[in-house]
């Protein structure tokens, strides 16, 4: 038992929220928002691991020295990012063991983008330029989210992102200054992915029902349509600069509204994509599966060693010792 009432922990929350304060682990919370925010960590998480795949692809492919060094630390940033997330999440009594589970089982989600196929050394590009920019649009307000340990994670992952997106942009204005063919390969890369760029802010906020409960705890700052309406916002004057067309026909500038105006998203393709039936749902799913398996032994011997250590303290401790005395069982 705690040793705040439920009663004081609620008004405390209430205040905490009311006050822009941050929520921390030890708090109480009521707990549809422990479940919301392990929910929504997670996803996170498996997102950022996930989507170390469609760009893990070209690694050995790369184009010379610069670009792979480049592709591997972006891709390493990533798996970085699943880890404090995970971390995160375990603050909120969730088991990374479980979580990755139930990636694994398909009970849990991912972002719906990284089930698309990444065809052309261009894609790294784009998904630097479209998809890590969409991921700053979502991210940056998570920075002032109202649980305090996945707030702090976003600060960095956000400034990661930022060098993720220029590193995509500035590869792809390279290419667009080489070959016809290097061209026509940004603008097909760029074809195949604007639109799943605009569904990775989630349903129109008419057919989003967690959304308004997520506004008033101060998890999210703003609307999926609004922080859509701010990419699109964003992206169409660096398409331009860029040289490439977004296909869209419907893209315009709208002078009363003050934003571009943008065709409809077809969210059956969203559904079905993110429901298991995108065109590498399965392949994504079967990788990661396969990674646990072969890093089961790491995990064993990493708690065999940890069992090990904590025997030796507890034997120097008996043995009246101090654990530095202890030669390396008492290195950390
Ligand atoms: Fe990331
Ligand atoms: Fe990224």
């Amino acid at each position: 038992m705690s040793a705040v009432s439920a009663a004081d922990g609620e008004r405390v929350f209430a205040e905490t929220i009311e006050k822009d304060l941050r929520v921390e682990p030890r708090d109480w919370m009521p707990d549809g928002y422990r479940k919301t925010m392990i929910r929504q960590i997670a996803q996170h998480a498996h997102s950022e691991i996930i989507g170390m795949q469609p760009e893990g692809a070209w690694i050995t492919r790369a184009p010379s020295l610069r670009r792979k060094a480049i592709l591997l630390a972006k891709v390493q940033d990533e798996a970085g990012h699943g880890l404090y997330l995970y971390s995160a999440a375990e603050t909120l009594g969730a088991d990374r063991g479980d979580l990755t589970r139930r990636l694994i089982e398909g009970r849990q989600k991912y972002s719906s983008i990284f089930n698309y196929p990444t065809l052309t050394f261009a894609d790294v590009g784009v998904i630097g330029w479209l998809v890590d920019g969409a991921a700053i649009c979502n991210q940056v307000p998570l920075c002032r989210s109202s649980f305090g340990p996945y707030a702090r994670a976003m600060i960095r992952i956000c400034k990661e992102e930022s060098f993720h997106q220029r590193q995509g942009y500035e590869l792809l204005m390279t290419m667009m200054t080489g070959t016809p063919e290097q061209r026509e390969m940004v603008q097909d890369a760029t074809n195949r992915w604007w639109w799943p760029s605009l569904m990775m802010f989630g349903p129109p906020d008419n057919d989003s029902p967690n959304s308004a409960q997520s506004m008033a705890w101060k998890i999210k700052r703003h609307s999926n349509d609004e922080l859509r309406q701010r990419f699109v916002d964003m992206t169409v004057p660096q398409a331009e600069a860029l040289g490439v067309t977004l296909p869209d026909p419907e893209l315009r500038w709208n002078a009363e509204r003050e934003h571009y105006d943008f065709g409809e998203i077809d969210w059956a393709e969203f559904k079905r994509v993110i429901s298991g039936g995108g065109p590498m749902n399965e392949q994504r799913i079967a990788h990661r599966r396969r990674a646990d398996e072969e890093g089961a032994w790491v995990r064993e011997a990493a708690a065999a060693h940890a069992a090990k250590q904590a025997g030796a303290r507890a034997g120097a401790a008996a043995a009246g010792a101090r654990p530095g005395e202890q030669g390396e069982g008492g290195a950390a």
